[in-house]
Order: C-alpha cells, then structure tokens, then sequence
C-alpha cells in the first residue's frame, strides 16, 4: 500500500456507547464496544482500510474530534446514538470536515419511537444503514472502501 493511499477510516461512537453491553440486547445485541471495535476492525482490514476508533458521552468532544478529522482520516462511520437524533452542533461539524461518511444504527431506527426516524445527518452523508445489528458496519465499510477506491477485497 502506497503512503498516498487514503484508506484511514474513523469509526465514532457517541453517548452510552461505552456501555453497549448493559443495553437491551433484544436492540443492540448483548456485546461490548470493545467487542463491537474489534469486529470493525477485522473487516475493515479484510477490505484495506485502517480503522480508528473513538468513543465518548460529551457532546463537545464529539464536535472537537469533527473538528479534527480532516488530519486524522479520510473517512467516517458514524454512530451518534442519540445525538443523531437532535444535535444540529454535530451535524454542522460533519458539514465542516467534508469527509465521506455513512451512518449507521445497530436497531431499526425506522421502526421504533417516531423521533428516532429524524436524523440530523439526512443529506450529509452517503448512506444511513439501521436494523442490520454488527452486519451493518461491515456494509457501511464495503459502502467507504468502494467509495474510496481501496479494494483488497
Ligand atoms: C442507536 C439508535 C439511537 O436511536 C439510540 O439513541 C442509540 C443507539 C443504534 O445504534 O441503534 O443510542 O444509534
């Protein structure tokens, strides 16, 4: 691989990721983040990407590692929880940084509460994948990688 492959992708996690675990399992499947990176991880490689992993429940700090994404990689799998679902100050961030991104949600946020059908990155980002548990961010990185051009598949 060449240095001037852009094949970093940044995987963020927002609010009560860090305690996927103890969340409904029926929803978000019973594993931890960790256990959730580390699949990422494998199929990101398996596909030549370069994964990074962030997580944290402050929504500055969220907006701050936006700020910084344009240094640090080349493209984003965003999960904001429910931020997604009404932080306008994230969105405007995503705007900033001008990176392929694609959303994705462990449930179905289609079908669950009306307000989870909202999202503040509609028209930001390249493609929203919900209700497809783990399976989803391996779509989500066939969707970066493609978009990227990195192919090791
Ligand atoms: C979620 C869906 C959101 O509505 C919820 O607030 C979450 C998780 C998901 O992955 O299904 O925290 O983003």
């Amino acid at each position: 691989m060449t240095p001037t492959t852009r094949n970093r992708v940044a995987v963020l996690h927002g609010v009560n990721f860090d305690i996927l675990e103890r969340r409904d399992p029926e929803l978000y499947g019973g594993f931890s983040l960790s256990e959730l990176e580390a699949r990422i991880a494998t199929w990101a490689r398996e596909r030549g990407l370069e994964p990074l992993f962030f997580q944290t429940n402050h929504e500055g700090e969220f907006v701050e590692y936006l700020h910084r994404l344009p240094d640090l990689a080349d493209a984003a799998l965003i999960n904001a929880g429910a931020w997604t679902h009404y932080s306008r100050a994230i969105a405007d961030a995503l705007a900033v940084a001008k990176l392929p991104a694609v959303e994705v949600h462990l449930s179905d946020v289609e079908n669950r509460d009306d307000w989870r059908r909202d999202s503040v990155f509609d028209g930001l980002v390249l493609a929203k994948i919900s209700g497809k548990g783990d399976q989803g961010y391996r779509e989500a990185l066939d969707r970066l990688a493609c978009e990227l051009d990195v192919g090791a598949r």
